[in-house]
């Protein structure tokens, strides 16, 4: 049995001050501009959101202002006519820029107005580049800096990374995305955790029996070879997104939401956050999608599909089990997946709780443990427990209670440009913490490299492959 219900949300106040403000786009004419910026832009200028923005685009393309504008509006698509929208829109200049050039860059900076937000869409290399040309260039007082993710491929590298970025801006200005802590959902764990009496009690080893956060999508490589072939499933979401859900879910209660005491929260968990057992061979999974049918369409074997390389064994779906080593949460295990080709597009959080300590005689019938389930896509929330069913009074039935979240006022992209342009680093990824997310998955991606792993295979279309470490 299912019983639904519908949230309805608040829509949050605008809280710049209005003053002008200027958007760069280093790798303007590439795919995450167009599929995923450009979007949330266009959304969070129509909201009435953001204050008078000047957007400026830059790349190697060889386009002219109307070949971009064209562009953007494409983008924005339904929004493109409302108000700022519009504005932003009509004002829309793009330079053709070699962003690792110092000489470059200073001619692209003759151009801004008000408080200047450089958004690096860039391959990481080139960004690493961009910035080292950066160093050499003044930059008008406040600017920000937006960089993506992956940020660095290991500890030391971000590490390095984020050395470099504080030589041209204070850590307060920059603001290492990830869209996810833009989802709604995904920030609807802290209102379900810390605004309730009645699950944070339970919320602990003492009745927590292991806990899922799932992401398996029904996407392929979709033609990202570029990016994803050098990334993989681990990198992709796991090493980023899946551990912010992770660290939103340990935490302890935070004393507000100032972006200190929050990220000095999410950072102790990531802090206490390890290997489970400390052996890659028994916690951790790599897989990679063989050819198959994907709804109705037919999918190439991974290996084969255009601009990948083989050789690298760049994994699909990935999955790992950790520990949080804080008196809260030792003794649970957390199992973190993710994978693309998979036919059950499954996305949420999976708490699973403790057996009752004991049924008593006489109650019988199907028992399942209880589970607190938060769905990312669709947006909802669930507890499975189990109750006397209708007809024979002694006879256990399982039930869920459902909400449906609907989604947010914003496109996750819109959420974060608008705390990048608030000044508001709530929903960046702080420096230390992009280092320590690096450093849980390293014991991995070392024994990865080693071939002591070795990698398995699934059908695209399957649920994936065999031997999952999953419980939920
Ligand atoms: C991106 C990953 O960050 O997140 C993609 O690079 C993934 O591989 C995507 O498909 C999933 O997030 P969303 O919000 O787009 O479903």
């Amino acid at each position: 049995m299912v019983l639904i219900l519908v949230l309805t949300g608040q829509a949050r106040r605008m809280t710049n001050d209005g003053s002008a403000q200027t958007l760069l786009i280093l790798g303007a004419s590439g795919d995450l501009t167009a599929r995923l910026l450009l979007p949330g832009l266009g959304a969070l200028l129509a909201a009435g959101d953001a204050p008078p923005l000047t957007l400026l685009g830059a790349g190697t393309d060889e386009w002219d202002d109307e070949h971009w504008r064209q562009r953007v509006s494409d983008a924005f698509g339904e929004h493109r006519d409302a108000g700022q929208a519009a504005r932003t829109l009509e004002a829309t200049r793009y330079h053709s820029a070699d962003v690792t050039k110092a000489d470059d860059l200073r001619r692209l900076l003759s151009d801004v107005d008000g408080t200047l937000s450089i958004f690096f869409a860039l391959p990481p290399a080139v960004t690493v580049k961009a910035c080292e040309a950066l160093v050499d260039v003044e930059l008008p007082e406040g600017t920000r800096l937006v960089l993506e993710k992956p940020f660095g491929t290991s500890a030391s590298s971000a590490a390095s990374l984020n050395r470099l970025l504080t030589r041209i801006a204070p850590e307060e200005k920059i603001h290492r995305v990830d869209h996810f802590l833009g989802k709604s959902t995904v920030l609807n764990i802290l209102g379900l955790r810390f605004a309730n009496r009645i699950f944070e009690p339970l919320l602990s080893s003492e009745h927590v029996e292991s806990v899922d956060i799932v992401f398996d999508e029904d996407l392929a490589l979709e033609g990202r070879a570029g990016y994803y072939d050098k990334a993989g499933a681990l990198a992709d979401m796991i090493q980023s997104h899946l551990l912010q859900i992770l660290a939103l879910l340990t935490m302890e209660a935070p004393q507000s939401l100032d972006p200190q005491v929050f990220r000095d929260g999410t950072a102790e968990a990531l802090r206490a956050t390890r290997l489970w057992g400390g052996d890659p061979k028994e916690s951790s999974l790599r897989a990679r999608y063989t050819a198959g049918k994907l709804g109705d369409r037919q999918l190439p074997a991974y290996a084969e599909e255009k601009g990948v390389d083989p050789a690298r064994e760049t994994e699909t779906l990935a999955e790992l089990v950790l520990a949080v080593d804080t008196w809260r949460w030792a003794g649970v295990p957390f199992r973190l997946r993710s994978g693309k080709a998979v036919a059950n597009s499954r996305k949420e959080a999976v708490i699973t709780f403790k057996e009752p300590q004991r049924i008593p005689d006489g109650l019988h019938g199907p028992e399942r443990p209880n589970r607190l389930r938060v769905g990312f896509g669709p947006d909802m929330l669930a507890l499975d427990f189990t109750i006397n069913g209708p007809g024979d009074p002694f006879e256990l039935d399982p039930i869920s209670l459902e909400a449906d979240f609907g989604p947010g006022e914003l496109p996750p992209y819109g959420e974060v440009l608008r705390g990048v342009f608030e000044d508001d680093p709530l929903l960046s990824v702080r420096g230390d913490t992009a280092e320590q997310c690096w450093r849980i998955v390293e014991p991995v991606t070392k024994a990865w490299h080693a071939g002591e792993v070795p990698i398995v295979e699934y059908p695209a279309g399957s649920d994936g492959p065999d031997g999952s470490l999953l419980t939920a």
